[in-house]
């Protein structure tokens, strides 16, 4: 590789990819798994090592909801937005959620402990009002139980 990427870090993973077709999504994918996110130099560096224009590795990156520009928590948790948490109280659900991480929607706490984030259906109506915690489902909420939940992590 090159001297001129200073990611030493990133070696292997250009090498796999250099100079294939289509490579540039599993690179960024990649590149994500080892970083948690992408990192603004890691996408230079892509873009240099690689031969691809930023602004093409920008338009991917912000395209597609899997990419993350910025640092991530440890867990994610998303809250559902559909009807059927809606109207078993899904409101309630959002606010404790809210309250208790203390951030907003599409933040991530100072501690870098939780990620939070709405879904406009989790594919779990039946147990509404559902959140879940990176892969966990966790259904007939209510404020106190969110609580007790989020407690865990
Ligand atoms: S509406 Fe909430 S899981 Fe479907």
């Amino acid at each position: 590789m090159p001297e001129s990427c200073d990611l030493a870090k990133m070696g292997p993973l250009l090498e796999k990819y250099r100079g294939q077709d289509g490579m540039l999504i599993p690179v960024l994918q990649d590149a994500q798994a080892l970083y948690g996110y992408l990192p603004e130099e890691v996408l230079v560096c892509i873009g240099r090592e690689l031969k691809i224009p930023l602004s093409r590795i920008y338009g991917v990156v912000t395209f597609y909801a899997q990419f993350y520009l910025t640092p991530r928590g440890r867990h994610t948790v998303r809250v559902c937005r559909g009807t059927a948490c809606h109207v078993r109280g899904g409101k309630q659900i959002l606010k404790a959620v809210q309250e208790f991480l203390g951030i907003e929607e599409n933040e991530t706490t100072p501690d870098f402990k939780f990620t939070f984030e709405t879904v406009a259906c989790l594919g779990a109506c039946a147990l509404s009002p559902v959140l879940l915690v990176d892969k966990k489902y966790y259904g007939k909420l209510t404020p106190t139980k969110v609580e007790q939940v989020l407690k865990q992590y």
